[in-house]
């Protein structure tokens, strides 16, 4: 198939635009930069720059692609609650624009990053498919609104679409072909990675006194390399059932902040300086996502998802950018 990537040069698009390359598609990759490496597009893909709240430019990289894989979206929670205009022009006026060329200029297939994000505070876990959707913030909701509508497009202009709700995306490349590093990252795991190589002071762990195995923070932590082979297979269910669907994809399975830290200090061999400080607001204490439906449906399974895997996977983009000393 002909498959545009928006946002292939982000941290997790062009993990998905070299694993459909690699399975023979033909990939064009539409990125801004705006937090992109040019240099994480794969070989093989082609790069077009621009903006997909560009309709004209939207329509001309769109033309002729079977499918249309969507990841242009800004992902921080906490800054969408206080930033909530940014998200709305990118997440969703941006975002609805370019599903509109898609669908103007005749795309068949839509796969569209979604979020754990929009479920909320869990009510009991693990988290499936059907667990109410109630955001607690701004980026929740913006993702749940863009799903909303494609449901509808699915009735109205029979336009195809899989919504796949990622838990916490981590970890590179295991080939070590992709390094390229968010710029001033949040995300735990890039935090554990900077503290351990001397770039910030500490991690600090918001807050330990959760109701989980040992009072930080549990979350469900998705390899990279994962979340691609869905995206894949998300394409090839499209493509032989011809039914829209959504699924969650995590591994069933949680770790505390106290578990990453610790795993990682004895991975990398190197002390992970940390802090317990107060929580971080809007952090539920655990969340994690029940695979069966991914696995059903699609038969995908995590087989990189190993806090090991994670770890060190992360810590080689780190080496590779000459953070390590
Ligand atoms: C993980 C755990 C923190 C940093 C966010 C978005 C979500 C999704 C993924 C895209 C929590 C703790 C973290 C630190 C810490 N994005 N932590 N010290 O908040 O689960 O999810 O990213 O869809 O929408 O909200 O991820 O990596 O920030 O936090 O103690 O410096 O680590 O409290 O328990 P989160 P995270």
């Amino acid at each position: 198939m002909k498959i545009t990537v928006a946002g292939g040069a982000g941290y997790i698009g062009s993990h998905v635009a070299r694993r459909l390359v690699e399975a023979g598609h033909q990939v064009v990759v539409f990125d801004n930069l705006s937090t992109g490496n040019r240099s994480s597009v794969p070989p093989g893909a082609a790069f077009v720059h621009g903006d997909v709240s560009d309709p004209l430019a939207s329509r001309k990289v769109l033309a002729g692609s079977d499918a249309l894989v969507y990841l242009a979206a800004w992902k921080a929670a906490g800054e969408s609650m206080t930033d909530p205009v940014k998200y709305s022009r990118n997440n969703l006026q941006a975002t609805l624009s370019f599903l509109d060329a898609a669908q103007e200029v005749g795309v068949k297939f839509v796969v569209f990053s979604s979020s754990a994000a929009v479920f909320g505070e869990p009510k009991y876990l693990p988290i499936d498919e059907d667990h109410p959707k109630d955001p607690t913030n701004y980026y929740g909701f913006t993702k749940l609104e863009i799903e909303r509508v494609l449901a509808w497009y699915d009735r109205l202009l029979g336009m195809r679409s899989a919504c796949l709700r990622y838990f916490n995306a981590a970890g590179y490349d295991p080939q070590g072909r992709i390094t390229g590093l968010e710029r001033n990252p949040a995300n735990l795991i890039p935090v554990v990675m900077e503290a351990a190589c001397g770039v910030r002071e500490k991690v600090q762990v918001f807050g330990n006194d959760y109701d989980t195995h040992d009072g930080t923070g549990v979350r469900d932590y998705i390899h990279v390399t994962d979340l691609a082979e869905a995206h894949l297979m998300a394409l090839q269910y499209l493509e032989t059932q011809g039914k829209s669907f959504v699924v969650n994809l995590g591994t069933g399975k949680g770790l505390s902040v106290l578990d990453v830290v610790n795993s990682a200090s004895k991975l990398i061999g190197r002390p992970v300086p940390h802090q317990i400080v107060g929580r971080r607001e809007g952090d539920p204490a655990a969340l994690w996502a029940s695979g069966e439906k991914a696995k059903e449906l699609l038969g995908w399974v995590p087989r990189h998802s190993d806090v090991d895997t994670i770890v060190s996977t992360t810590w080689a983009a780190y080496k590779a950018n000459g953070l390590v000393k």
